[in-house]
């Protein structure tokens, strides 16, 4: 008699496990990182643009909102990306950033009954953290748990584990995105010196491609932002580069055919420095300043470097190289195997222990 309802118990127990989710709602992309069902061994990653586009109904007049690369390719003049500068900033992001999240959970069926992780960026600007912590709490996700942990820090943890062991360690992880630059030392997951500057982004590189490729082509050639990036994205390589064409229509008609030696590599070159002196020339001496000993300590671990810009190959190896040179003493990267999609990677796994699995 016991023993059956302690089963009873037991299976009541399971089919209540809520799902541990990962949340990045980034800049750029936002990236949700989940096991479909408790039982399939396969995980879902959702990536995104961090867009929407509102629009009418033809026929019953209702506002609509279209969110992700759908909005961006159908309404190029009116999709909004809300969380451009890093986080909502008004009530009006605020509220556009909520309807985008309830769009994406919806549209991707994330199941409510769930622990959710969310990855936040390090900033000091406490209105544009308050307005995100409503965006989340506002969402109907995260039913059993609803944490946020900083974003270099569920980055860091792929990049040190095949668990959650960064958090018990020591280490500094450095995370580079499309708005910000931040490095931080982490100390047992609390965070030490948290440093983060505007100043080196992924968002300056495509501003810096776009005044390059007017100057490579002799002002022949004036791409927008939007290709920009996807010139780095797809063409973006350090130490290993090739020239690539592209083609634009002339207003007169015909076409113009182009090639790109210089200007990504440039732009990126550009990054490294300035990415390697906030580095090495700020954050470091702040961190010796403050913690001596924690500074020796992570210097001698590998050091993490996450986000997007990350992703470029040969990028985190030459950052490492041009650090050693800065601080003129060996220091090691890792990076994640997806730096892009190691936040919410990381956040998932943390999840997964506050949902006790
Ligand atoms: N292969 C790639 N995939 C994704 N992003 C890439 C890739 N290569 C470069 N990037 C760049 O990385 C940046 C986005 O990084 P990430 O997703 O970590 O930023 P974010 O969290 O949205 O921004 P932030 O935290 O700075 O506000 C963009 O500048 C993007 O163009
Ligand atoms: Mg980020």
């Amino acid at each position: 008699m016991a023993a059956e309802s302690e089963s009873a118990d037991d299976d009541s127990f399971e089919s209540s496990n809520p799902t541990p989710i990962g949340v990045k709602l980034g800049s750029t992309r936002t990236v949700l990182r989940y096991f479909e069902n408790a039982d399939s061994d396969e995980l879902t990653t959702v990536r995104t643009l961090t867009c929407l586009a509102l629009y009418e109904d033809a026929i019953t007049g209702e506002e609509k909102a279209l969110f992700g690369e759908q909005a961006a390719a159908e309404y190029p003049d009116r999709v909004q990306y809300m969380l451009r500068s890093g986080l909502p900033e008004d009530d009006e992001r605020a509220e556009l950033a909520g309807r985008f999240f309830r769009e994406l959970l919806s549209a991707n069926g994330v199941p409510s009954d769930s622990a959710v992780v969310y990855a936040i960026p390090t900033m000091d600007n406490d209105a544009g953290l308050e307005n995100l912590t409503e965006v989340i709490e506002s969402s109907n996700i995260g039913a059993h748990t609803m944490r946020a942990y900083p974003e270099s820090l569920c980055g860091a943890i792929p990049a040190m584990g095949d668990g959650v062991e960064a958090v018990d360690d020591v280490f500094i992880s450095v995370n580079m995105g499309s708005t910000n630059l931040e490095a931080c030392a982490y100390r047992r997951g609390d965070q030490l010196v948290p440093f983060s500057t505007g100043s080196v982004t992924g968002n300056d590189v495509d501003r810096r491609i776009v005044a390059n490729v007017e100057e490579e082509t002799q002002g022949r050639v004036h791409v927008d932002l939007t290709t920009a990036r996807e010139y780095k994205e797809e063409h973006g390589n350090v130490g290993n580069f090739e020239p690539f064409s592209d083609v634009i229509q002339q207003p007169g008609g015909g076409s113009h055919e182009y090639t790109i030696e210089d200007s990504v590599v440039d732009a990126l070159d550009w990054y490294l420095d300035a990415a390697v002196n906030e580095v090495a020339n700020e954050f470091l001496p702040e961190l010796a300043n403050d913690y001596m000993k924690v500074y020796q300590l992570s210097l001698n671990n590998d050091i993490a470097v996450t986000g997007g810009m990350a992703c470029i190959p040969g990028l985190a190896e030459e950052f490492e190289r041009r650090l050693c040179e800065e601080l003129d003493r060996d220091v090691n990267v890792v990076v994640p195997d997806e730096p892009d999609l190691a936040a919410a990677e990381g956040a998932r796994r943390i999840a997964e222990k506050l949902a006790g699995q």
